[in-house]
């Protein structure tokens, strides 16, 4: 396994529009090994494939340890309710914004096994889900930030 270069905001790749996983090979499970061993040395909760310079329609999460999810070819099934808290992204380290967004997620996607799964995510889970299918759009956190998340939002959160 190997760790990769993330790329930064500012880069005109973090813009583009990901394209289809059409074959889910043994280059695709070093990606997925070397995205969650990246993903876990920045202390992060998800990365795109996009973000390592690989525009495919893939990404990783992992909010509760040892419990990393792959998600390929993703489909945001239905969202509802409502979050809101501080959002950071490994492409802008040490920058939070607030960010509204969906409190539940219902997601579809292929697993690094070859198999369809769908899952229902709530809270951060889902939150994470959302953030990382934005980067496969070609979107950012930013995009959706109303102001800059502060120490009291932090405090908020972690009650
Ligand atoms: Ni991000």
């Amino acid at each position: 396994m190997a760790t990769l270069k993330i790329v930064k905001f500012g880069d005109p790749m973090l813009r583009k529009i990901s394209k289809p996983v059409s074959e889910i090979n043994d280059r695709t499970q070093t990606l997925i090994d070397d995205m969650i061993e990246t993903m876990r040395e920045q202390d992060g909760v998800g990365l795109a494939g996009v973000q390592v310079g690989v525009l495919r329609r893939i990404f990783v999460v992992e909010v509760e340890e040892g419990k990393v999810y792959t998600f390929i070819n993703p489909e945001i099934l239905a969202t509802s309710g409502e979050q809101d808290d501080p959002e950071g992204c490994l492409s802008n380290p040490g920058e939070y914004g607030m960010v509204r967004r969906p409190m539940y997620v219902t997601a579809k996607a292929t697993g690094r096994d070859g198999k369809e799964f769908t899952v229902e995510a709530e809270g951060l889970f889902a939150r994470a889900i959302l953030h990382e299918y934005d980067h496969l759009e070609g979107r950012i956190y930013t995009d959706l930030q109303y102001r800059e998340a502060t120490e009291k939002d932090f405090r908020k959160k972690n009650k």
